[in-house]
């Protein structure tokens, strides 16, 4: 469906479609509701607070990668708050115990440091999850650059390791193990898990199986994922958790951005002010290209161009694209699917100018949530 988008808005913008949320929310509740989970958002994929109340009705809560996301999390949605990192800073698990209320160990040493820390606050309401490398791959994305099970992972206590834990301790089993994975990937790791440490799961309340279930994407088969998970609550009777971040929010919102120039090199090169290195970082770091409303593959249509951003960085190069009618500066470019993994890892590189974030309501009402101007850059140099 094609957004309803103003002529007159000011790019660059991150705009959320609030009806392409909310069809992703609805798969996200039947899930819910069918499988009897609870699902909670990864906030490192996508955190608009302007947009939680959204999600409050269907999210449990959210997970976090650390104190200030749990912060955001705690401030912003409500609910549970999880939180997991590879390690916890100096302190950093002291002032989560009064932020979230699940937290997650990478190791033995990480678990007993948590551990303690939890017993010295005297609460009792912590819910204390250790992480474990379940050694199941299947990230479809990036190869080993997204596989939690890659070889010499830092996530998760692996299982030569896993009889160091001090089970009787650990509320909650957490394997996080997938990437952008279709409903085979999901099953996979759900059977992976029941299969190989039963044992464990015996001793905990819970499991957590991440995120990287890509709920949302076209061709996921969420009937089969629903299915494995009822199997696994009759075969376990304790609680699932799902955290997906990109799933939640995958082709639900746009990056829109105008074409600022024409360069000629051997071929045509359109210079955005939207770029690959400081606002879509994932275009160079997957590598991906990503999809623009009414453009096509090179050739398919008779006017192409490779297009770029204004940084010096030779590489930012978004792709090359073909369209109807020759670019010209003013001419709106509408970047699809950039939501997940976009704002939340942008930079001001070259002092490029953040892009606005933006809401486009139901009723077609196009809502700026925040502008970022010269303020936003000097202020984080210091
Ligand atoms: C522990 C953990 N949970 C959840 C997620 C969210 O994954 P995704 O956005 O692919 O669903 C990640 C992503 O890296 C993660 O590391």
């Amino acid at each position: 469906m094609l957004p309803k988008l103003p002529d007159d808005i000011r790019t660059p913008a991150y705009v959320l479609d609030v009806a392409a949320l909310k069809r992703n929310l609805e798969t996200a509740a039947r899930i819910k509701r069918e499988a009897g989970v609870k699902i909670l958002l990864a906030t490192k994929a996508w955190a608009m607070p302007a947009a939680f109340p959204l999600l409050d009705d269907t999210l449990a809560g959210t997970t976090a990668s650390g104190e200030y996301e749990a912060r955001l999390g705690r401030e912003e949605f409500g609910r549970e708050v999880h939180v997991y990192a590879p390690a916890y800073g100096p302190g950093e698990i002291e002032r989560l115990i009064d932020i979230a209320d699940h937290i997650y160990a990478n190791s033995p040493d990480e678990m007993a440091r948590v551990l303690k820390a939890v017993r010295e606050s005297g609460r009792t309401n912590i819910h204390v999850g250790a992480r474990i490398n379940p050694g199941y791959s299947n990230a479809t994305l990036g190869g080993a650059l997204y596989d939690p099970c890659a070889p010499n992972s830092r996530f998760g206590t692996t299982a030569e390791e896993i009889d160091r834990l001090p089970w009787d301790d650990i509320d909650i089993f957490h394997a996080h193990a997938l990437c952008e994975s279709l409903a085979d990937g999901s099953v996979g790791l759900i059977d992976h898990v029941a299969r190989t440490f039963e044992p464990y799961l015996r001793r905990v309340k819970a499991v957590n199986f991440g995120g990287g279930h890509f709920i949302n994407k076209p061709g996921y088969d969420v009937g089969k994922l629903i299915a494995a998970l009822k199997a696994f609550r009759a075969e376990f009777g304790i609680e699932v958790y799902l955290e997906p971040g990109a799933g939640l929010v995958v082709d639900a919102g746009y990056l829109v951005s105008s074409v600022i120039g024409i360069h000629r090199n051997v071929g045509e090169i359109a210079i955005l002010d939207a770029s690959a290195s400081t606002h879509m970082p994932d275009v160079l770091e997957v590598p991906y290209t990503p999809t623009i409303i009414g453009a096509d593959k090179p050739g398919v249509h008779p006017f192409t161009y490779i297009l770029g951003g204004k940084t010096c960085m030779t590489g930012d190069v978004i792709g090359e694209y073909s369209f109807d009618a020759p670019l010209k500066p003013g001419d709106r470019l509408v970047f699809t699917d950039m939501m997940q993994y976009s704002f939340v890892k942008n930079t001001t590189f070259n002092g490029t100018p953040l892009p606005d974030l933006a809401i486009l309501h139901e009723d077609g009402r196009y809502e700026v949530v925040r502008s970022f101007g010269y303020e936003e850059f000097r202020r984080r140099l210091g």
